[in-house]
């Protein structure tokens, strides 16, 4: 962090004591380089996680009082514990309350604490800064009271808290991608059955550059559950002539082409064949990906993003004039939205001589199309949650007793 000593000094007003007894936590953003709309449906998806994220300054206390506060709002919030409950009014606060609350029902018996928040992950991009609070905020807990949980369970806690506390009905990828990422490789992951395997990303001359449409991501939420009540009808119709059919993305494209006639809905059928062809890309992408095979990854990426807008229907405008901007440039292997879609962020693989002129060709065209600027991210792949006290100089030194607080 550049600016860990102005974050320090800020967490001391806020939370006054001795500078030993501050730990300091992070956790990156993610980015999916493909599987989108699939982690719910039982399929594969492969994220990244980034080198942003948020830190977690945090100070235990001697009494059961929780406190949040954040370099982003100016919003404090006070809890006086032991039980949680969502307040709107408490904004932001509410995701690290969410996941205090989820510990707390996993068993363990947390300390109060004072909890600080900053950030460098744009909000409301689709890169996952509310995961990256939550995993934070578990990681941080999890070890004042002595790490019993493991990094994959405190995953699952951080998507129970959004799920059931905060009220968003999302589903592991985020979180997993969080708390379990790899420097330099991406997350191949079952989500039915969460095991997962690191796959380098093996790039040479290539970057992965994150473009931000800068339009808020405003339906987001209710499109999403209307997405997940459509797979769920799907699935529901499909079980009536494959009663050990357990979730979408178990079939195979084969079966899919045997089956999709009896989904009389074609809304239904549409979501239901992006959901089986978006699993088999992923498991493809991931092969070409560690086979070096980078225009074929590319490929896949478009073809994604396609899918996306024709089939599931989640891209809209600005994602797609981003996309088709990318996809003229030369360079670009392949580009497609990222996350959960209506806004947020595209991804796209660029060679590393290109990525320049890559920034002017799609903002000009971009801005043509759409009036936004858009912002860029050229992102290398980062590692998980971690505890990074020693990493902030000026903590360390004053924990080291040489320099005054
Ligand atoms: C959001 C959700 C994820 C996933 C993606 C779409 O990011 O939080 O669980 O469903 O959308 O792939």
């Amino acid at each position: 962090m550049h600016d860990g000593n102005n974050v320090l000094s800020q967490f001391l007003d806020f939370s006054p004591g001795p500078v030993d007894e501050v730990r300091v936590f992070f956790a990156p953003g993610r980015v999916n380089l493909i599987g989108e709309h699939t982690d719910y449906n039982g399929g594969h998806v492969f994220p990244g996680a980034l080198t942003l994220g948020t830190w977690v300054f945090v100070r235990p206390r001697r009494d059961p009082v929780y406190r949040f506060a954040s370099t982003a709002f100016p919003l404090q919030v006070r809890v006086d514990g032991p039980a949680f409950q969502y307040r709107a009014e408490d904004d932001y606060a509410n995701y690290p309350k969410g996941v205090l609350w989820a510990l707390q029902e996993e068993g363990l018996q947390l300390p109060g604490a004072d909890l600080f928040f900053h950030g460098n992950l744009p909000g409301g991009a689709g890169l996952s800064s509310s995961a990256s609070v939550e995993v934070a905020t578990a990681f941080a807990m999890n070890a004042l009271v002595g790490g019993g949980l493991s990094t994959e369970r405190l995953a699952r806690l951080s998507q129970r808290a959004e799920n059931e506390f905060v009220g968003v009905n999302c589903g592991i990828m985020d979180q997993f991608a969080v708390a379990m990422g790899q420097a330099g490789s991406a997350l191949l992951l079952n989500c039915r059955t969460l095991k997962y395997r690191a796959v380098p990303v093996r790039a040479p001359g290539y970057r992965f550059v994150i473009t931000h449409t800068n339009k808020r991501r405003g339906l987001a939420d209710s499109k999403y559950n209307e997405r997940r009540a459509e797979c769920e009808a799907a699935l529901a119709q499909l079980r009536t002539v494959r009663k050990d059919l357990t979730c979408l993305a178990d079939l195979s494209k084969e079966e899919w082409n045997a089956l999709a006639w009896h989904l009389k809905d074609d809304v239904l059928q549409r979501r239901a064949r992006h959901v089986v062809t978006e699993n088999a890309r992923t498991l493809e992408a991931a092969r070409r990906l560690a086979a070096g095979d980078l225009p074929g990854f590319g490929q896949l990426m478009n073809e994604s993003h396609i899918s996306l807008r024709d089939d599931y229907e989640v891209t809209g405008p600005e994602l797609d004039a981003l996309v088709e901007a990318a996809w003229q440039t030369e360079g670009c292997l392949g580009s497609r939205m990222t996350g959960a879609g209506f806004g947020g962020c595209t991804v796209s693989l660029v060679r590393e001589t290109a990525v320049e002129r890559f920034q002017d060709e799609v903002a000009r065209q971009y801005e043509r199309a759409t009036g936004l600027a858009p912002t860029f991210y050229v992102t290398d792949l980062g590692a998980g949650v971690r505890e990074v006290t020693a990493e902030i100089e000026g903590l360390y030194m004053m924990g080291e007793g040489k320099i005054e607080s």
